[in-house]
């Protein structure tokens, strides 16, 4: 049976950390995956995590399952920071554990399925992985263009795709700092998005990976609050493995959105989100997300994190700061990341640049000439400059 089988390339960005890995050049740099790394060029645990995990290793009592919702007290506790002070607008919005922010789409996407939606609307290049969740699943993608040639948002091309959409149809949307181009929709985008949503009534499900990299904690989250505000049901995918440094631990939260006074519709919702988590991986870890629910459930803790999350943001600034200062290095126009957001900038270089800048310079990318902004610092930054004038000149 396993002859039938046919051999799958392994996922580009994830191959990438190993051939990093045994590249033995000391000057090598990694732009690839999306982790934070420091201006030493570490990506460590965050000192709030290291508490609340010694503090879960003082006080847990038991590891015994708790459901496929997982740890519900971190779902809550995050919810402020996602939706504001109001942070079950009313009673209709209610979450779950899931593993990571891929868990969190995935589970998003198998509902909408479940619920009717055969065709996906998504903005390209996107996160690579959203495709391929697509494609497991079996929907149809309807693929718009993310960005404009000058670096912003095509606000036109989201708005045709939700106007033409039929009905039953979904759009994905990414809630801040877009993976991989760092291109956000400005606030009166998102209020134009929201506005189109609701005159349609195509199915927005949001992701939001990135909450606090970009602007803010709070302006971070302002789109999706806007389209919230405006249209009767969402679906909220989020990750904390940035956001909390976790990322091996999968941490995530998948909320629903529903209907004002429609409370049985959203316990139908989340009894059928239940079954689907149940059928896949049965109940999430647990270890991070406890840990999370013990940060934010302290205010002390809650300040170390906010400060170092305040500190990669600032980091991350000042590495757009200086790429933007650069201006055109060879054929390339660095001015437009000043002001993207986030961990992620797309530049515009073919695949075999992409492959000079790692044989000739060190310099690790994905193929679609995403880079990682947290992978520069103020020690490799010029010879990156310099290298990407080499062979973009
Ligand atoms: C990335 O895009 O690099 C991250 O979201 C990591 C991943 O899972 O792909």
């Amino acid at each position: 049976m396993l002859n039938r089988l046919e051999a799958q390339s392994p996922d580009a960005l994830l191959a990438l950390i190993k051939l990093h890995a045994a590249d033995e050049r000391p000057d090598k740099v990694d732009l690839g995956v999306g982790v934070y790394r420091t201006g030493q060029g570490d990506t460590p645990v965050f000192a709030a995590i290291k508490r609340a995990e010694q503090a879960l290793v003082d006080t847990q009592e038991s590891k015994s399952y708790l459901g496929p919702e997982g740890d519900m007290g971190f779902v809550n506790a995050l919810m402020p920071y996602i939706f504001g002070t109001d942070a079950t607008m009313g009673g209709r919005i209610s979450g779950m554990q899931t593993p990571g922010g891929t868990g969190a789409v995935r589970l998003a996407l198998a509902l909408a399925q479940r619920a009717g939606m055969e065709r996906l609307h998504m903005g390209t290049p996107s996160w690579p992985n959203h495709k391929q969740i697509i494609d497991d699943l079996g929907l149809e993608l309807a693929a718009f263009g993310h960005a404009k040639a000058d670096g912003t948002a095509n606000l036109d091309a989201v708005l045709a795709a939700i106007r033409g959409a039929a009905p039953g149809d979904g759009v994905l949307l990414h809630g801040c700092c877009h993976n991989p181009t760092g291109i956000d929709y400005a606030a009166d985008d998102w209020d134009a998005i929201g506005d189109a949503i609701a005159e349609t009534g195509i199915f927005p499900i949001i992701d939001t990976a990135y909450q606090g990299l970009g602007e803010g904690l709070e302006e971070d989250a302002a789109g999706l609050r806007s389209v919230l505000a405006k249209v009767p049901e969402a679906f909220i995918a989020y990750s904390c493995d940035k956001n909390f440094g976790m990322y091996r631990d999968r941490v995530g939260a998948f909320y629903i959105m529903a209907g004002e006074g429609e409370s049985e519709t959203l316990n139908t919702a989340f009894s059928n989100a239940n079954a689907l988590a149940r059928a896949s991986w049965s109940m999430p870890p647990d270890h991070g997300a406890a840990a999370i629910r013990l940060i934010l459930r302290d205010r002390a803790m809650t300040e170390v994190w906010l400060d170092e999350l305040d500190q990669m943001r600032s980091r991350m600034r000042q590495v757009r700061e200086r790429l933007a200062e650069a201006g055109v290095a060879g054929g390339v126009d660095l001015a437009p990341l000043g002001s993207q957001n986030g961990l992620f900038s797309t530049l515009p270089v073919t695949k075999e640049q992409v492959v000079r800048l790692r044989e000739e310079h060190g310099i690790y990318m994905a193929g679609s000439g995403r880079i990682n902004i947290a992978g520069l610092t103020m020690d490799n930054i010029e010879k990156f400059i310099g290298a990407l004038a080499d062979v973009t000149g």
